[in-house]
């Protein structure tokens, strides 16, 4: 019999999932002939047998450009917690005892989870529990800790930095107050390098809680001296000194999510307050999560997909890929998901920024 594993895709989509998925599935069956059983919306997916498919080569031909991921995601889905209505309240019920029960049923030997900080805490526990698992970093927030980067992060970049070229003529001819608003989570790197690469006046992220006047200060500095505009990248995560962060949703069922996003309005709404200057604001939202992956974001996804397969191969379960420097190595998942990789507020890329006369909202 033919050894079969299993692919999934969780969490928030990015561009470059469908490089890894290729990449598994043609490592799987050219090189090895092995079959590969796509799992649909990431492990709400083996809930239910019916989501479960054997993927052919013809069902990754073409997928390269493609954003998104052809077998589809849910960042809420979590088999240890799954919400059932009870008597009229929601209950959160453990059913990964039916997960382990279809990955027999499917023949599955070893699951490969391409997912970001809260997937591979699941796979984490699926491990615990017997199931031969191989983690394969995702995420556009470069949250991750114990890889350099993961595919997804270079394309959100270039999309956050061609929306601020964009912003920089209309504020130019308007005289204004331009903040974009990037995701980025509780992390500040896509508002970070964006904002350098797109020449931002002032950065916000959450590592550094900002201060107001001093924002307010700059910019006026920067009118007095005859710059009539002005640009603010602020990563959704942002919070002002002794203030709190913008939250939209949190969940209520005991899943711990939050949804974050209105912090760009808040700043936007003080420089009007404190200058007498338009300004307005750009969220950009999911268009950092959508569109075709960069050249980078292919390459990588398809080394990992691959590196996936070999770690398979050698028994490594547990393991995730990972980019160190230029190779591409492993690391037990649970040390990748101990904490949020975060920016150094006293690294290099914030000294890069301020020696370039950017704000970093201190
Ligand atoms: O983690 C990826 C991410 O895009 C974050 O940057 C953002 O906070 C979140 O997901 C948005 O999630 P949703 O798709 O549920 O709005």
């Amino acid at each position: 019999m033919k050894k079969r594993i299993g692919i999934l895709t969780g969490g928030g989509d990015c561009p470059g999932l469908n490089a890894v998925i290729r990449g598994v599935v043609k490592g799987a069956i050219l090189r090895r002939g092995w079959e590969v059983m796509g799992i649909e919306d990431g492990f709400d997916g083996l809930l239910s047998l019916d989501k479960c498919r054997l993927l052919s080569l013809e069902d990754v031909r073409g997928i390269l450009p493609r954003g998104g991921t052809i077998l589809g995601s849910t960042n809420r889905g979590n088999p240890f917690l799954c919400p059932e209505e009870k008597d009229g309240t929601i209950e959160l019920v453990d059913k990964s005892g039916l997960v382990m029960e279809n990955l027999r049923h499917l023949q599955i030997e070893c699951l490969v989870v391409v997912g970001g900080e809260g997937s591979l805490k699941i796979a984490l526990e699926l491990i615990n529990k017997g199931v031969c698992i191989v983690g394969v970093p995702k995420t556009i927030d470069n949250d991750l800790m114990e890889t350099d980067v993961s595919f997804g992060y270079n394309t959100a970049l270039e999309t956050a930095t061609d929306a601020l070229d964009k912003l920089h003529t209309t504020a130019e001819s308007h005289h204004r107050v331009m903040v974009m608003e990037v995701m980025g989570r509780y992390a500040g790197w896509i508002a970070l390098e964006s904002g350098i690469a797109g020449g931002a006046d002032v950065i916000l992220i959450p590592e550094i809680p900002f201060a107001f006047d001093r924002i307010c200060r700059a910019i006026d500095e920067r009118r007095r001296q005859g710059r009539r505009f002005s640009i603010i990248v602020a990563a959704e995560g942002a919070f002002p000194l002794g203030g709190e962060r913008v939250i939209k949703e949190r969940s209520d069922t005991g899943l711990s999510f939050e949804r974050l996003g209105g912090i760009g309005e808040y700043v936007a709404r003080e420089i009007r307050k404190c200058l007498d200057m338009e300004s307005r604001v750009t969220v950009l939202g999911h268009l950092q999560r959508g569109g075709s992956p960069s050249t980078f974001d292919r390459c990588l996804g398809s080394r990992f997909g691959i590196k996936a397969l070999e770690l398979i191969e050698s028994g490594r379960c547990g393991q995730m890929v990972c980019l160190k420097g230029r190779d591409i190595a492993a690391v037990p998942i649970e040390r990748a998901v101990r904490s949020l990789k975060l920016v150094d507020p006293d690294g290099s890329l914030i000294r890069c920024a301020e020696e370039l006369g950017i704000l970093v909202g201190r």
